[in-house]
């Protein structure tokens, strides 16, 4: 079966995970510290905060910037659904802003309309949780000149985007935004087994951010300011959460995110064999942004004439499996539940019933690519 996605990992990833298991602390120590250095390294943000999944950076990311009761956070239909469920951890309000066709981010035009019309009900969101879809950038620059003079936060979900860059910089160098988001599940561009990251430049947001993922708690006056204790003493702060990385897991991201460029070229070197073996079938193809270099983490096509059951089972009877990313978010039943329904976001729906994930991954052979397209063209025969 050749599957949508994929992790990659090498004797080098064994060898730097057993390390840690023979000689060094197992929870965050040394090794984690290591890892948050390379991703600011990377990317270029001056601080970063690992913790146990892309889901965690969100919810810290919401509650460092003080989001809760009587808030409004907006994000994008299409994405998973951790994108808009942080807000509502964060006992924020949810609601959405569609995508754009093209781009299947979230839609400027659309957003800048919503914005006047909370403006004049003087209901404007708190933050902006953008997704940067299939490891695309959003327009972050037209995005920070919209939100800024509202005093509305933007963060960037960049699940899908680490080894992308907008601009000519890497995405996660927060330059737009307040803070940038980074999944390492094993499907994403690098993994750490289960993983994220939260990426930011604001001193006082990072140190929010990091009492949030470590249950809240100072230990030193370096945690955090006003902590006066004994060197033995600890003081809980806030209501945080236990979201540590452990240094198994930063051990097999340092080594990771060394081979991530390579990573990130086969998935670009897979795309350009795609886009030519597709062209002149059916379907409508990912597009290149001229502001960005995707990370290229999915590779959805459209359907044109298809019905997408069928085309999926067809590929599933032949040994291929896709997937379809994403249900928008807000027809989800728990979001159905808080008032949404079909219709709310017709650009998402539309491309969701046409959507389908073409096997996209560093180890995936040309050969099992060849297979992919000729079992695709039988299927829209
Ligand atoms: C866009 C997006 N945001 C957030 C997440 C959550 O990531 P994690 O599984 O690391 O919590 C995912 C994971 O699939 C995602 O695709």
């Amino acid at each position: 079966m050749i599957h949508y996605g994929k992790h990659n990992v090498n004797e080098d990833d064994v060898a730097a995970v057993c390390d840690v298991l023979r000689n060094e602390n197992l929870t965050q120590d040394h090794k984690g510290i290591e890892f948050e250095a390379a991703l600011c390294q990377y990317t270029g943000a001056r601080y970063c905060i690992t913790v146990n999944s892309a889901t965690s950076a969100l919810h810290i990311a919401c509650l460092a910037l003080g989001i809760g009761e009587n808030d409004t956070v907006w994000t994008s239909p299409n994405s998973f659904v951790a994108s808009a469920n942080c807000a509502l951890y964060s006992g924020a309000r949810v609601d959405f802003v569609d995508i754009h066709p093209i781009s299947r981010n979230i839609d400027i035009n659309a957003l800048n309309t919503k914005l006047a019309e909370a403006k004049r009900s003087d209901q404007l969101p708190k933050a902006i949780i953008v997704v940067h879809f299939a490891g695309n950038s959003c327009e972050m620059k037209e995005l920070q000149q919209l939100l800024q003079p509202l005093d509305i936060a933007l963060i960037e979900d960049a699940s899908h985007a680490l080894g992308g860059t907008y601009l000519d910089k890497p995405v996660g160098n927060c330059e737009f935004s307040n803070f940038c988001v980074f999944s390492f599940h094993p499907v994403k561009s690098m993994t750490t087994g289960e993983g994220g990251a939260l990426m930011v430049n604001c001193p006082d947001l990072a140190k929010n951010a990091r009492l949030y993922a470590k249950h809240g708690i100072t230990r030193t006056v370096s945690d955090y300011d006003y902590f006066t204790g004994q060197p033995w003493e600890y003081e809980q702060q806030v209501l945080g959460f236990n979201y540590r990385l452990s240094d198994i897991q930063s051990a097999l991201g340092i080594s990771q995110l060394n081979r991530l460029d390579s990573f990130i070229a086969k998935r670009r070197a897979l795309v350009a064999r795609y886009n030519q073996l597709l062209a002149d079938l059916p379907l409508k193809l990912p597009v290149d942004n001229p502001q960005t270099e995707s990370a290229w983490h999915l590779y959805v096509v459209e359907l044109r004439n298809h019905e997408q059951r069928a085309v999926y089972d067809y590929m599933l009877s032949k040994g291929v499996q896709l997937n379809v990313h994403y249900i928008p978010i807000h027809l989800q039943p728990h979001y159905r539940r808080l008032g949404f329904s079909p219709g709310d976001f017709p650009v998402a729906e539309k491309y969701y019933k046409m959507a389908l994930t073409l096997p996209l991954y560093p180890d995936l052979t040309e050969s099992q690519q060849d297979f992919v397209v000729a079992t695709l063209k039988e299927a829209l025969d």
